[in-house]
């Protein structure tokens, strides 16, 4: 089994669809050792322990990041994390933290990287004018929303959309792209070439 290490701020959906498809064994092999949560109040937390998940607040509130990404590492380690996923965890790490798991920390953003990175992806879509949104699973490197690209999803932008309805639609493609690229990346058959992820015998 692998064990993965979730990392959250909010409502958890991304989350809850990883746990989903570990359950319906989409996502074979892996199960969840630790959700952490820098936001104590975060949904996703409650949902992990209604679930019998471990589930550990660590407040980020008024503290060193140095200092919290240290004992959020730590709390990883005590799970025997194989692989950290980012799940709506709206904080910037460490150089510190990502060099401890290198090649081993997943994000996922609802945007087409390099477009619109950062805070708010779909509003900034909707009014930049773009004609497609979607999002982007990547590994996570020291630089904010720029990791190799694992998987990519699009959708399309139609004009009657509101942040609301295009962020419905990324969503609904995020809880596929996400279980998805945590098991092609499990499954080890890739490779990295510069920033290019290449997966054995896959095109997409
Ligand atoms: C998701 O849309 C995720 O892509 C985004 O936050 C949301 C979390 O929702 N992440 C980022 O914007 C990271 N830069 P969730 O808590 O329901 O999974």
């Amino acid at each position: 089994m692998q064990r993965l290490g979730i990392l959250l701020s909010g409502r958890g959906s991304n989350f809850l669809a990883i746990a989903e498809a570990i359950r319906t064994g989409r996502l074979a092999g892996a199960e969840i050792a630790v959700v952490v949560s820098n936001l104590p109040a975060a949904a996703g937390i409650e949902a992990a322990r209604g679930l019998d998940l471990p589930a550990v607040a660590i407040p980020s509130a008024g503290r060193k990041r140095a200092e919290h990404d240290a004992e959020v590492v730590a709390s990883l380690r005590r799970h025997r994390v194989d692989l950290v996923c980012l799940a709506g965890y709206m904080r910037i790490l460490s150089p510190e933290f990502v060099r401890a798991f290198p090649n081993r920390i997943l994000n996922i953003h609802p945007s087409l990287l390099p477009a619109f990175p950062g805070l708010d992806a779909q509003s900034q879509a909707l009014e930049y004018g773009a004609k497609v949104a979607g999002c982007t699973v990547h590994f996570v490197d020291e630089e904010m929303d720029h990791g190799a690209i694992v998987l990519q999803s699009v959708v399309p932008v139609l004009d009657e959309d509101s942040v609301e309805t295009l962020s419905a639609r990324i969503l609904e493609q995020e809880h596929i792209a996400y279980p998805e690229a945590i098991a092609r990346v499990l499954s080890g058959e890739f490779h990295l070439s510069g920033r290019r992820y290449i997966h054995r015998g896959r095109q997409t």
